[in-house]
Protein backbone atom coordinates (compact mmCIF):
# COMPACT_ATOMS: atom_id res chain seq x y z
CA UNK A 1 0.00 0.00 0.00
CA UNK A 2 1.03 4.06 -0.18
CA UNK A 3 1.45 6.64 1.90
CA UNK A 4 -0.79 9.04 -0.19
CA UNK A 5 -3.94 7.08 1.58
CA UNK A 6 -4.53 10.16 3.60
CA UNK A 7 -6.47 13.57 1.74
CA UNK A 8 -3.78 15.31 2.78
CA UNK A 9 -1.03 13.59 0.87
CA UNK A 10 -2.88 12.69 -2.23
CA UNK A 11 -3.48 16.27 -2.31
CA UNK A 12 -0.15 16.94 -2.29
CA UNK A 13 0.66 14.70 -5.24
CA UNK A 14 -1.89 16.22 -7.21
CA UNK A 15 -0.79 19.42 -6.87
CA UNK A 16 2.60 18.79 -8.46
CA UNK A 17 0.90 18.43 -11.60
CA UNK A 18 -0.60 20.88 -13.74
CA UNK A 19 -3.78 18.62 -15.06
CA UNK A 20 -5.44 15.68 -13.29
CA UNK A 21 -7.25 13.16 -15.65
CA UNK A 22 -9.26 10.36 -14.56
CA UNK A 23 -9.76 6.93 -16.49
CA UNK A 24 -12.28 4.87 -15.13
CA UNK A 25 -15.34 1.91 -17.00
CA UNK A 26 -19.06 2.13 -16.52
CA UNK A 27 -19.64 -0.61 -13.90
CA UNK A 28 -16.75 1.40 -11.64
CA UNK A 29 -18.26 4.72 -12.26
CA UNK A 30 -21.52 3.96 -10.99
CA UNK A 31 -20.25 1.69 -7.78
CA UNK A 32 -16.93 3.79 -6.65
CA UNK A 33 -16.41 6.62 -8.71
CA UNK A 34 -18.18 8.88 -6.38
CA UNK A 35 -17.27 7.03 -3.14
CA UNK A 36 -13.08 7.98 -4.67
CA UNK A 37 -14.27 11.24 -5.36
CA UNK A 38 -16.33 11.96 -1.90
CA UNK A 39 -12.71 10.40 -0.27
CA UNK A 40 -10.32 12.78 -1.73
CA UNK A 41 -13.04 15.56 -1.80
CA UNK A 42 -13.09 16.07 -5.73
CA UNK A 43 -15.95 17.32 -7.76
CA UNK A 44 -16.30 15.73 -11.20
CA UNK A 45 -16.94 19.18 -12.71
CA UNK A 46 -13.04 19.85 -11.85
CA UNK A 47 -12.04 16.46 -13.13
CA UNK A 48 -12.09 15.87 -16.60
CA UNK A 49 -13.36 11.53 -16.71
CA UNK A 50 -13.29 9.25 -19.64
CA UNK A 51 -15.58 6.47 -18.91
CA UNK A 52 -14.87 3.78 -21.11
CA UNK A 53 -17.04 0.20 -21.68
CA UNK A 54 -16.41 -2.54 -19.01
CA UNK A 55 -14.58 -5.76 -20.04
CA UNK A 56 -11.63 -7.79 -21.19
CA UNK A 57 -12.88 -7.15 -25.02
CA UNK A 58 -12.71 -3.55 -24.83
CA UNK A 59 -8.80 -3.98 -23.34
CA UNK A 60 -7.60 -2.50 -26.92
CA UNK A 61 -6.00 -0.22 -29.39
CA UNK A 62 -9.07 1.58 -30.21
CA UNK A 63 -9.85 2.23 -26.41
CA UNK A 64 -6.22 3.55 -26.06
CA UNK A 65 -7.22 6.29 -29.44
CA UNK A 66 -10.03 6.95 -26.88
CA UNK A 67 -7.56 8.01 -23.97
CA UNK A 68 -5.37 9.77 -26.25
CA UNK A 69 -7.81 11.92 -27.82
CA UNK A 70 -9.51 12.67 -24.67
CA UNK A 71 -6.15 13.81 -22.82
CA UNK A 72 -5.33 15.66 -26.43
CA UNK A 73 -8.81 17.29 -26.02
CA UNK A 74 -8.52 18.09 -22.53
CA UNK A 75 -5.45 19.86 -23.07
CA UNK A 76 -3.33 17.45 -20.82
CA UNK A 77 0.13 18.28 -21.11
CA UNK A 78 3.85 16.55 -20.21
CA UNK A 79 3.48 17.29 -17.04
CA UNK A 80 -0.20 15.98 -16.33
CA UNK A 81 -1.61 12.70 -14.66
CA UNK A 82 -3.79 10.41 -15.50
CA UNK A 83 -5.80 8.45 -12.40
CA UNK A 84 -7.11 4.84 -13.51
CA UNK A 85 -10.33 3.41 -11.34
CA UNK A 86 -10.81 0.71 -11.85
CA UNK A 87 -9.72 -3.22 -12.25
CA UNK A 88 -6.61 -4.30 -13.82
CA UNK A 89 -8.61 -4.34 -17.54
CA UNK A 90 -8.53 -0.28 -16.50
CA UNK A 91 -4.98 0.03 -14.53
CA UNK A 92 -3.03 -2.12 -17.68
CA UNK A 93 -4.89 0.55 -20.30
CA UNK A 94 -4.33 3.34 -18.87
CA UNK A 95 -0.93 2.91 -17.84
CA UNK A 96 0.16 1.43 -21.14
CA UNK A 97 -2.04 5.22 -23.02
CA UNK A 98 -0.27 7.45 -20.31
CA UNK A 99 3.15 5.71 -21.08
CA UNK A 100 3.34 6.63 -24.61
CA UNK A 101 1.43 10.00 -24.63
CA UNK A 102 3.92 12.85 -25.54
CA UNK A 103 6.42 9.84 -24.91
CA UNK A 104 4.77 9.37 -21.45
CA UNK A 105 2.66 10.96 -18.60
CA UNK A 106 2.69 9.60 -14.68
CA UNK A 107 -0.23 7.64 -14.02
CA UNK A 108 -1.46 6.21 -11.08
CA UNK A 109 -3.43 3.59 -10.23
CA UNK A 110 -6.54 3.35 -7.57
CA UNK A 111 -7.48 -0.37 -8.43
CA UNK A 112 -11.26 -1.61 -7.31
CA UNK A 113 -10.96 -5.16 -7.61
CA UNK A 114 -8.87 -7.23 -5.46
CA UNK A 115 -7.00 -8.81 -8.68
CA UNK A 116 -5.80 -5.23 -9.51
CA UNK A 117 -5.05 -4.23 -6.13
CA UNK A 118 -2.77 -7.32 -5.35
CA UNK A 119 -1.58 -8.33 -8.73
CA UNK A 120 -2.37 -5.69 -12.08
CA UNK A 121 -1.89 -2.76 -9.92
CA UNK A 122 1.77 -2.56 -9.40
CA UNK A 123 4.78 -4.13 -11.07
CA UNK A 124 4.95 -1.86 -14.35
CA UNK A 125 3.35 -4.20 -16.66
CA UNK A 126 0.56 -1.65 -18.72
CA UNK A 127 -0.64 -3.02 -22.27
CA UNK A 128 -3.64 -4.19 -24.07
CA UNK A 129 -4.50 -6.98 -25.96
CA UNK A 130 -4.08 -7.49 -29.93
CA UNK A 131 -5.84 -8.36 -32.95
CA UNK A 132 -3.37 -8.54 -36.00
CA UNK A 133 -4.98 -6.84 -38.80
CA UNK A 134 -4.78 -10.05 -40.91
CA UNK A 135 -5.78 -12.21 -38.39
CA UNK A 136 -9.16 -9.85 -37.85
CA UNK A 137 -12.26 -12.04 -37.70
CA UNK A 138 -10.28 -15.49 -37.75
CA UNK A 139 -8.57 -15.84 -34.46
CA UNK A 140 -8.80 -14.03 -31.27
CA UNK A 141 -6.50 -11.34 -29.64
CA UNK A 142 -3.50 -11.98 -28.48
CA UNK A 143 -3.36 -11.45 -24.76
CA UNK A 144 -1.13 -8.64 -23.63
CA UNK A 145 0.72 -8.60 -26.69
CA UNK A 146 1.56 -4.92 -26.79
CA UNK A 147 2.78 -2.72 -23.84
CA UNK A 148 5.28 -1.14 -21.94
CA UNK A 149 6.76 -1.71 -19.03
CA UNK A 150 6.27 1.69 -17.11
CA UNK A 151 5.61 1.60 -12.82
CA UNK A 152 2.63 4.42 -11.97
CA UNK A 153 3.72 7.07 -9.44
CA UNK A 154 1.17 5.68 -6.78
CA UNK A 155 -0.92 2.51 -6.09
CA UNK A 156 -3.52 3.53 -3.91
CA UNK A 157 -5.12 0.37 -2.13
CA UNK A 158 -8.49 1.02 -0.11
CA UNK A 159 -10.57 -1.77 1.28
CA UNK A 160 -13.95 0.03 0.62
CA UNK A 161 -13.93 -0.19 -2.90
CA UNK A 162 -14.40 -3.77 -2.60
CA UNK A 163 -17.71 -3.45 -0.67
CA UNK A 164 -19.41 -3.96 -4.06
CA UNK A 165 -17.18 -6.92 -5.86
CA UNK A 166 -19.44 -9.87 -6.41
CA UNK A 167 -17.66 -12.63 -4.96
CA UNK A 168 -16.76 -13.98 -8.27
CA UNK A 169 -14.19 -11.50 -8.60
CA UNK A 170 -12.87 -11.58 -5.20
CA UNK A 171 -12.09 -15.26 -5.47
CA UNK A 172 -10.34 -14.23 -8.42
CA UNK A 173 -8.32 -11.83 -6.69
CA UNK A 174 -7.69 -14.18 -4.17
CA UNK A 175 -6.17 -16.99 -6.47
CA UNK A 176 -3.77 -14.60 -6.87
CA UNK A 177 -3.00 -13.95 -3.22
CA UNK A 178 -2.74 -17.58 -3.01
CA UNK A 179 -0.05 -17.93 -5.26
CA UNK A 180 2.01 -14.95 -4.27
CA UNK A 181 1.57 -16.85 -0.49
CA UNK A 182 2.20 -20.42 -2.24
CA UNK A 183 6.06 -18.94 -3.15
CA UNK A 184 6.62 -17.10 -0.34
CA UNK A 185 6.20 -20.40 2.55
CA UNK A 186 4.14 -22.40 4.67
CA UNK A 187 2.71 -19.88 7.47
CA UNK A 188 1.76 -17.59 4.30
CA UNK A 189 0.00 -20.25 2.39
CA UNK A 190 -1.85 -21.44 5.50
CA UNK A 191 -2.94 -18.08 6.93
CA UNK A 192 -4.96 -17.82 3.19
CA UNK A 193 -6.40 -21.52 3.40
CA UNK A 194 -8.00 -20.58 6.93
CA UNK A 195 -8.82 -17.24 6.20
CA UNK A 196 -12.87 -16.30 6.40
CA UNK A 197 -13.21 -14.30 3.10
CA UNK A 198 -16.62 -12.96 4.18
CA UNK A 199 -14.91 -10.51 6.28
CA UNK A 200 -12.81 -8.17 3.71
CA UNK A 201 -13.62 -5.13 5.53
CA UNK A 202 -11.29 -5.76 8.61
CA UNK A 203 -7.83 -5.04 9.37
CA UNK A 204 -6.45 -8.36 9.02
CA UNK A 205 -7.70 -8.33 5.40
CA UNK A 206 -6.07 -4.83 4.91
CA UNK A 207 -2.37 -6.91 6.05
CA UNK A 208 -3.11 -9.67 3.97
CA UNK A 209 -2.92 -7.68 0.62
CA UNK A 210 -0.49 -5.39 2.04
CA UNK A 211 1.78 -8.63 2.03
CA UNK A 212 0.92 -9.62 -0.71
CA UNK A 213 1.73 -6.47 -2.68
CA UNK A 214 4.97 -6.02 -0.62
CA UNK A 215 5.75 -9.73 -1.71
CA UNK A 216 5.34 -9.20 -5.71
CA UNK A 217 6.83 -5.81 -5.43
CA UNK A 218 10.36 -7.66 -3.38
CA UNK A 219 10.36 -9.51 -6.75
CA UNK A 220 9.13 -6.94 -9.41
CA UNK A 221 12.33 -4.82 -7.97
CA UNK A 222 15.04 -7.81 -8.72
CA UNK A 223 13.40 -8.78 -12.04
CA UNK A 224 11.75 -5.45 -13.30
CA UNK A 225 11.76 -6.67 -16.85
CA UNK A 226 11.03 -10.36 -16.84
CA UNK A 227 14.25 -11.58 -17.39
CA UNK A 228 14.70 -14.31 -14.67
CA UNK A 229 13.00 -14.07 -11.15
CA UNK A 230 10.22 -12.35 -11.94
CA UNK A 231 8.84 -15.54 -13.69
CA UNK A 232 8.00 -17.38 -10.71
CA UNK A 233 5.06 -15.20 -10.97
CA UNK A 234 4.21 -17.37 -13.31
CA UNK A 235 3.26 -20.06 -11.58
CA UNK A 236 -0.39 -21.70 -12.46
CA UNK A 237 -0.33 -19.77 -15.21
CA UNK A 238 0.80 -22.25 -17.81
CA UNK A 239 -2.07 -24.41 -17.45
CA UNK A 240 -4.23 -21.60 -16.19
CA UNK A 241 -3.94 -19.34 -19.39
CA UNK A 242 -4.46 -22.76 -21.73
CA UNK A 243 -7.89 -23.59 -19.74
CA UNK A 244 -8.34 -19.53 -20.31
CA UNK A 245 -8.03 -19.42 -23.50
CA UNK A 246 -9.71 -22.76 -23.88
CA UNK A 247 -13.34 -21.49 -22.41
CA UNK A 248 -13.09 -18.36 -24.06
CA UNK A 249 -13.06 -19.91 -27.15
CA UNK A 250 -15.30 -22.72 -26.60
CA UNK A 251 -18.22 -19.67 -25.02
CA UNK A 252 -17.77 -17.92 -28.20
CA UNK A 253 -18.21 -21.12 -30.17
CA UNK A 254 -20.93 -21.81 -28.43
CA UNK A 255 -22.46 -18.43 -27.99
CA UNK A 256 -23.04 -18.35 -31.82
CA UNK A 257 -25.44 -21.71 -31.31
CA UNK A 258 -29.18 -20.99 -30.65
CA UNK A 259 -30.18 -21.27 -26.69
CA UNK A 260 -31.84 -24.82 -27.11
CA UNK A 261 -27.75 -25.57 -27.90
CA UNK A 262 -26.27 -24.12 -25.01
CA UNK A 263 -28.03 -25.51 -21.96
CA UNK A 264 -24.97 -26.99 -20.77
CA UNK A 265 -22.54 -24.63 -22.22
CA UNK A 266 -19.11 -23.37 -20.52
CA UNK A 267 -18.95 -20.51 -19.74
CA UNK A 268 -15.41 -18.18 -19.81
CA UNK A 269 -14.02 -17.77 -15.95
CA UNK A 270 -12.67 -15.17 -14.97
CA UNK A 271 -8.81 -14.91 -14.79
CA UNK A 272 -8.29 -16.12 -11.06
CA UNK A 273 -10.35 -19.24 -11.20
CA UNK A 274 -8.30 -20.43 -14.10
CA UNK A 275 -5.16 -19.73 -12.32
CA UNK A 276 -6.43 -21.66 -9.29
CA UNK A 277 -7.08 -24.50 -11.50
CA UNK A 278 -3.44 -24.10 -12.85
CA UNK A 279 -1.78 -23.91 -9.70
CA UNK A 280 -2.71 -27.45 -8.48
CA UNK A 281 -1.99 -28.81 -11.56
CA UNK A 282 1.10 -27.64 -11.55
CA UNK A 283 1.42 -28.26 -7.57
CA UNK A 284 0.79 -31.93 -9.36
CA UNK A 285 3.89 -31.72 -11.54
CA UNK A 286 5.70 -29.78 -9.24
CA UNK A 287 4.82 -33.39 -7.00
CA UNK A 288 5.84 -35.34 -10.08
CA UNK A 289 8.93 -33.76 -10.91
CA UNK A 290 10.47 -32.55 -7.99
CA UNK A 291 8.81 -34.37 -4.95
CA UNK A 292 6.72 -31.50 -3.69
CA UNK A 293 4.46 -33.04 -0.48
CA UNK A 294 1.48 -34.86 -1.37
CA UNK A 295 -0.12 -33.35 1.82
CA UNK A 296 -0.11 -30.13 0.01
CA UNK A 297 -1.13 -31.25 -3.38
CA UNK A 298 -4.70 -32.70 -1.54
CA UNK A 299 -4.89 -29.53 0.26
CA UNK A 300 -5.10 -27.03 -2.24
CA UNK A 301 -7.22 -29.59 -4.45
CA UNK A 302 -9.62 -29.86 -1.67
CA UNK A 303 -9.27 -25.29 -1.04
CA UNK A 304 -10.09 -25.48 -5.31
CA UNK A 305 -12.89 -27.81 -4.81
CA UNK A 306 -14.58 -25.99 -2.29
CA UNK A 307 -14.12 -22.82 -3.56
CA UNK A 308 -14.00 -22.51 -6.81
CA UNK A 309 -15.48 -25.56 -8.39
CA UNK A 310 -14.08 -28.51 -10.25
CA UNK A 311 -11.90 -27.17 -13.38
CA UNK A 312 -14.20 -26.96 -16.23
CA UNK A 313 -12.61 -29.12 -18.28
CA UNK A 314 -12.48 -32.62 -19.22
CA UNK A 315 -9.71 -35.21 -20.63
CA UNK A 316 -10.98 -34.75 -24.32
CA UNK A 317 -9.52 -30.79 -24.28
CA UNK A 318 -6.21 -32.44 -23.42
CA UNK A 319 -4.63 -32.22 -26.96
CA UNK A 320 -6.23 -28.20 -27.34
CA UNK A 321 -4.85 -27.58 -23.99
CA UNK A 322 -1.62 -28.76 -25.58
CA UNK A 323 -1.78 -26.97 -28.70
CA UNK A 324 -2.74 -23.33 -26.60
CA UNK A 325 0.51 -24.26 -24.23
CA UNK A 326 2.91 -24.82 -26.83
CA UNK A 327 1.97 -21.04 -28.04
CA UNK A 328 2.83 -19.51 -24.68
CA UNK A 329 5.22 -16.69 -25.56
CA UNK A 330 6.86 -18.10 -21.90
CA UNK A 331 8.31 -20.97 -24.01
CA UNK A 332 11.63 -19.95 -25.63
CA UNK A 333 12.00 -22.83 -28.24
CA UNK A 334 9.64 -24.13 -30.16
CA UNK A 335 7.75 -27.36 -29.61
CA UNK A 336 8.70 -26.94 -25.87
CA UNK A 337 6.34 -25.73 -22.60
CA UNK A 338 8.16 -24.72 -19.68
CA UNK A 339 6.45 -24.17 -16.34
CA UNK A 340 7.66 -22.15 -13.29
CA UNK A 341 6.95 -24.76 -10.76
CA UNK A 342 7.76 -25.49 -6.26
CA UNK A 343 10.27 -27.67 -5.27
CA UNK A 344 8.10 -27.18 -2.04
CA UNK A 345 6.18 -24.42 -0.76
CA UNK A 346 8.33 -21.31 -0.65
CA UNK A 347 11.35 -22.66 -3.03
CA UNK A 348 9.95 -21.66 -6.99
CA UNK A 349 12.14 -22.99 -9.62
CA UNK A 350 11.72 -21.04 -12.97
CA UNK A 351 12.10 -22.50 -16.88
CA UNK A 352 11.04 -26.07 -15.81
CA UNK A 353 10.78 -28.12 -19.70
CA UNK A 354 7.72 -30.42 -19.08
CA UNK A 355 7.21 -33.21 -21.01
CA UNK A 356 3.68 -34.07 -22.95
CA UNK A 357 3.17 -37.31 -20.81
CA UNK A 358 3.89 -35.79 -17.57
CA UNK A 359 1.26 -32.69 -18.54
CA UNK A 360 -1.06 -35.63 -19.78
CA UNK A 361 -0.72 -36.76 -16.44
CA UNK A 362 -1.45 -33.46 -14.24
CA UNK A 363 -4.61 -32.61 -16.41
CA UNK A 364 -5.95 -36.64 -15.95
CA UNK A 365 -5.30 -35.67 -11.90
CA UNK A 366 -7.01 -32.02 -12.50
CA UNK A 367 -9.91 -33.95 -14.07
CA UNK A 368 -10.28 -36.53 -11.86
CA UNK A 369 -11.53 -33.88 -8.93
N1 LIG B 1 -0.29 -5.73 -15.30
C1 LIG B 1 -0.24 -6.84 -14.60
O1 LIG B 1 0.78 -7.17 -13.98
C2 LIG B 1 -1.45 -7.71 -14.56
C3 LIG B 1 -1.51 -8.77 -13.63
C4 LIG B 1 -2.67 -9.53 -13.58
C5 LIG B 1 -3.74 -9.25 -14.43
N2 LIG B 1 -3.63 -8.21 -15.32
C6 LIG B 1 -4.76 -7.88 -16.21
O2 LIG B 1 -5.88 -7.53 -15.40
C7 LIG B 1 -7.07 -7.79 -16.16
C8 LIG B 1 -8.09 -8.46 -15.26
O3 LIG B 1 -8.35 -7.60 -14.18
P1 LIG B 1 -9.73 -7.66 -13.37
O4 LIG B 1 -9.98 -9.06 -12.98
O5 LIG B 1 -9.65 -6.61 -12.35
O6 LIG B 1 -10.81 -7.36 -14.51
P2 LIG B 1 -11.65 -6.05 -14.93
O7 LIG B 1 -10.84 -4.83 -14.88
O8 LIG B 1 -12.31 -6.40 -16.22
O9 LIG B 1 -12.77 -5.99 -13.80
C9 LIG B 1 -13.73 -7.01 -13.69
C10 LIG B 1 -15.15 -6.46 -13.68
O10 LIG B 1 -15.42 -5.93 -12.39
C11 LIG B 1 -15.95 -4.61 -12.49
N3 LIG B 1 -15.54 -3.93 -11.27
C12 LIG B 1 -14.33 -3.42 -10.98
N4 LIG B 1 -14.29 -2.98 -9.72
C13 LIG B 1 -15.51 -3.20 -9.19
C14 LIG B 1 -16.07 -2.98 -7.91
N5 LIG B 1 -15.37 -2.48 -6.91
N6 LIG B 1 -17.38 -3.33 -7.72
C15 LIG B 1 -18.10 -3.89 -8.73
N7 LIG B 1 -17.61 -4.15 -9.95
C16 LIG B 1 -16.32 -3.82 -10.18
C17 LIG B 1 -15.37 -4.06 -13.77
O11 LIG B 1 -16.17 -3.03 -14.28
C18 LIG B 1 -15.38 -5.31 -14.66
O12 LIG B 1 -16.65 -5.46 -15.23
C19 LIG B 1 -6.68 -8.63 -17.35
O13 LIG B 1 -6.72 -7.84 -18.52
C20 LIG B 1 -5.24 -9.04 -17.05
O14 LIG B 1 -4.47 -9.20 -18.22
C21 LIG B 1 -2.53 -7.45 -15.39
ZN1 LIG C 1 -2.60 -13.92 -13.16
Amino acid sequence: MTAHNTLDNLTMLMHRYDGVFVLTDEQVAKCCLPVVLNMYQLSLADTPTLILPAGEEHKNLSSVQRIWDFLFEQGATRNSLLINIGGGVICDMGGFAASTYMRGIHYMNIPTTLLAMVDAGTGGKTGIDYTPQSAEGSIGSLKNAIGVFAEPVETIIRLELLATLPAEQLLSGYAEMIKHAILQGRKQLDELLEYDLRQTATPAFGELIRQSVAFKQSIVEQDPHDKGLRQILNYGHTIGHAIEALMLCKSKVESQKSKAEIRNQRSAKPHGYCVMYGMVAETYLSHLIYGMPAEVVSTLSRFMLENYGAAPITCSDFDDLVQLMLHDKKNKEQGTIVCSLLQDVGKPVVGQPITIEQLREATEYLCSL
